[in-house]
């Protein structure tokens, strides 16, 4: 295998993308199969990734973080996603929908609250803006929150909340003003434990099944007005703002899976042997190779890319939309493309449990989906080239 030449990373990266890497392979590569085959949500692993600084990567130290930049999020969450995309999806719900959101519109107080048991890995946090009938089109929802005194009244029902079922925190998106459709919507913090807030039903997913995702339902649920993020009707802006540094992460997942399953299928592809030869030699595999090969060096450096214009955009309170879409789009698409090359050129052996090629490909399916999917990506990236509002 050839390791290409990629951005020139300081001893901080290097020693926080090996300490993943050691990690990954050591505490997570022996458990992923068990707990991708019983759903169980991965506690213990999750804990040690908060005790090393793998769930508040970019949060200040202040605030029980790693204090570390967006290319660091970037290069440890690849090492962990390489192994498993679940563990990978709970950090960066953590680090990006989360912690990101707070750190960017939070008050002093709330970050002091609802940052530092999160970003320090003592407890999980969530981010909850999709409903049964508002997925793509997220200004359509129908959850309300009215004002009442120093409180506001929650009701309303969301749907596929990564780390629903566990979370301790949440970041939520109601209406407050329903008339005034993206302007109407409010982004609030709520505690796992505020009565009223109910954990719906637990979806049975294709993949990344040891990341736990459910509804919730509030049920007239009572929280301090203190705990609304930002302004009132700053809501979907916070939403998209937020998905923005999500979907780097995502992109991020997508790479690990594809590096996974690419190396396994370049391994592979040397050791059968087929028609006295390593299946390898054949061009049909060989060229599969280097498709494959190239299209992960592709997306690395689309996602390095996004996470330096994210790390720029800090200073000049920007948007990276452009260079995020890029990047989910394209990896995404990427994990999808190499997994179903993987499990081809794996032959049988691919479509069976006994490898883990057929779980990178199942996990690989989400990526094109959750925080926009691969259609909506396209519709940023368009609009911002036609500048089409
Ligand atoms: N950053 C800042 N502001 C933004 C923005 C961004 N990235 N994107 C849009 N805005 C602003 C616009 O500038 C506009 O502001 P003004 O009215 O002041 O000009 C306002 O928001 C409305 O923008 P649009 O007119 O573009 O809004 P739209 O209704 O056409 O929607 C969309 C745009 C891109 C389709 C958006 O709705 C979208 O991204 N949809 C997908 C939602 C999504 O990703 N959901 C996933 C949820 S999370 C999840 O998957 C679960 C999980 O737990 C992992």
């Amino acid at each position: 295998m050839t390791d290409l030449p990629i951005y020139p990373l300081s001893d901080e990266h290097k020693m926080l993308r090996d300490a993943a890497r050691d990690f990954a392979q050591k505490e997570i590569a022996p458990i992923a199969a068990e707990f991708d085959e019983s759903g169980e949500f991965p506690r213990q692993t999750i804990k040690k990734m908060g005790d090393l600084g793998f769930m508040g990567i970019e949060v200040p130290e202040a605030y029980g973080g790693a204090g570390m930049d967006s290319l660091a999020y970037v290069l440890a969450l690849e090492e962990i996603c390489k192994v498993d995309a679940s563990h990978g999806v709970i950090m960066s719900v953590n680090n990006s929908l989360y912690c990101h959101g707070i750190l960017k519109f939070g008050t002093e107080e709330q970050k002091q609250k609802f940052i530092t048991p999160i970003a320090s890995g003592k407890a999980i946090g969530a981010y909850s803006l999709t409903e049964p009938q508002s997925g793509s089109d997220a200004g359509t929802m129908k959850s309300k929150a009215i004002r009442d005194g120093n409180f506001y009244i929650l009701n309303g029902r969301k749907s596929w909340v990564t780390s629903g079922p566990v979370a301790d925190y949440f970041v939520v998106f109601m209406m407050t003003d329903p008339a005034k459709k993206q302007k109407g919507m409010t982004a609030f913090l709520v505690e796992g434990s505020t009565p009223g807030l109910i954990r719906g039903k637990k979806e049975p997913k294709l993949g990344i099944r040891a990341s736990s995702t459910s509804e919730l339902i509030f049920e007239d649920c009572k929280i301090p007005a203190a705990n609304r993020l930002g302004e009132e009707g700053e809501g979907f802006k916070i939403a998209m703002t937020v998905l923005d540094a999500g979907r780097i992460g995502i992109a991020t997942q997508a790479l690990g899976i594809a590096e996974a399953a690419y190396e396994a299928a370049r391994q592979y592809a040397g050791q059968r042997e087929a028609f006295g030869q390593p299946i390898g030699a054949f061009q049909g595999t060989g060229f599969k190779i280097a498709d494959m090969k190239t299209r992960i060096e592709a997306s690395r450096l689309l996602i390095y890319n996004a996470a330096i214009a994210k790390e720029k955009a800090k200073e000049k309170n920007g948007r990276y939309s452009l260079e995020a879409s890029i990047a989910k789009l394209f990896a995404s698409e990427t994990a999808m493309f190499v997994t179903h090359q993987a499990v081809q050129i794996h032959g049988g052996m691919g479509y069976s449990k006994e490898l883990p090629v057929e779980r990178y490909f199942r996990d690989a399916k989400i990526t094109e989906i959750y925080e926009g999917t691969s259609e909506i990506q396209r519709l940023v990236i368009s609009r911002l080239e036609l500048g089409i509002k």
